[in-house]
């Protein structure tokens, strides 16, 4: 049908982009840590999406190893339970010839009482290169990166901000429909829990997107109203029109209280279906950033369409955007030397 769209390398934020200083034809990054979208300028969100392309390339090659992270060591954190986005940045980092160490924070010294920043500090004396840290408290990963001399990647904190996701997303939606500005895009479900929206709201906003946020009452964070983005509990209303359809998980471990009246009433009123999808463009995308709750935000039989569905080319894409994100930080001569200040 549709998709498989042209793909543009250059998004919105082209004008800063001629201005900034270029490393072998990628612009510089010239942030010490990746904590979140937030600080990222359009110019710099182009350019691990443009890295990232390349490295999609690789990903498709027979021979997938590169040395770019060759004598680097990666320390992947995760005090939350990942399986998808822990493999991703293993992946990641092995394909770029760093050595990667997954610590086993469930077993950690953290039980025995430790606190973050002891680990933190622990670790650093051991002189990794790059730490990937997931915490379930918001604001934690950035904390973590003030004690540690290398640089550090929010691999999602709390409620906060989940920025590879955010940008694996772009790349996705870039690759889809040939531009990432002035689409129409229909973020649903769960947005208040979701650090996955948080990203995505704010990364979409700075490339000049419309942003519909479209859930129930109970599921909408109370700082709407000052996140620039249009909001609706409809949603038929909420995907009139939209290029892009997000669906969330609804994050059921982050609720302390009744938010739905029933998975059976959520689905029926906003779970994605094939009559409620009737509503946006004929050739919108259908996205989910997973792990998915098949008949409660999203019907399967749409989760696995192929002409609809990306779902397995965001996970591809995180691969590669991960990679970006990495290669970019190392390339940072200073991303080291522990000069705290010289990074935005
Ligand atoms: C996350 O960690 O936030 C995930 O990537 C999305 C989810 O858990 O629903």
């Amino acid at each position: 049908m549709h998709r498989r769209a042209s793909q543009a390398l250059v998004g919105n934020g082209a004008r800063v982009y001629k201005r900034a200083s270029r490393i072998g034809g990628i612009m510089s990054f010239r942030h010490r840590h990746l904590l979140g979208i937030e600080p990222l300028s359009p110019a710099e969100i182009t350019t691990v999406l443009d890295l990232a392309e390349r490295y999609v390339a690789l990903n498709r090659a027979p021979d997938k190893r590169s040395d770019r992270l060759k004598g680097l060591t990666q320390v992947n954190m995760f005090f939350e339970n990942s399986t998808r986005t822990q493999a991703s940045f293993e992946i990641a980092g092995k394909r770029l010839g760093a050595d990667v160490m997954n610590m086993a924070m469930q077993a950690s010294s953290i039980r025995k009482g430790e606190t973050l920043i002891d680990t933190a500090l622990t670790l650093n004396a051991m002189h990794p290169d790059l730490l990937v840290v997931r915490h379930p408290h918001s604001g934690a990963v950035n904390l973590l990166a003030e004690k540690v001399n290398c640089a550090v990647l929010n691999a999602g904190d709390g409620r906060h901000e989940h920025p590879t996701q955010a940008l694996l997303d772009a790349l996705t939606i870039r690759r889809e429909k040939g531009r990432l500005h002035r689409l129409t895009i229909a973020i649903c479900g769960d947005i208040a829990h979701s650090r996955v929206a948080r990203s995505n709201i704010l990364l979409l906003g700075k490339m000049e997107n419309r942003v519909r946020l479209v859930g129930p009452p109970t599921l909408m964070p109370a700082e709407v109203g000052a996140l620039g983005v249009e909001v609706t509990h409809d949603m038929r209303a909420g995907l009139e029109g939209a290029d892009v359809v997000m669906m969330l998980r609804l994050q059921k471990e982050r609720m302390d209280g009744g938010f739905i009246p029933s998975e059976r009433e959520y689905y029926h009123r906003w779970g994605l279906d094939a009559e409620k999808l009737a509503h946006a463009r004929e050739d919108a995308i259908v996205m989910h950033p997973g792990p998915m709750n098949r008949g409660v935000e999203i019907d399967g039989t749409i989760a696995d369409d192929i002409n609809r569905s990306v779902i397995q080319e965001q996970v591809e894409m995180g691969v590669a955007v991960r990679m970006a994100a990495m290669d970019l930080l190392a390339r940072n001569p200073r991303a080291n030397t522990g000069r705290e200040g010289m990074y935005v």
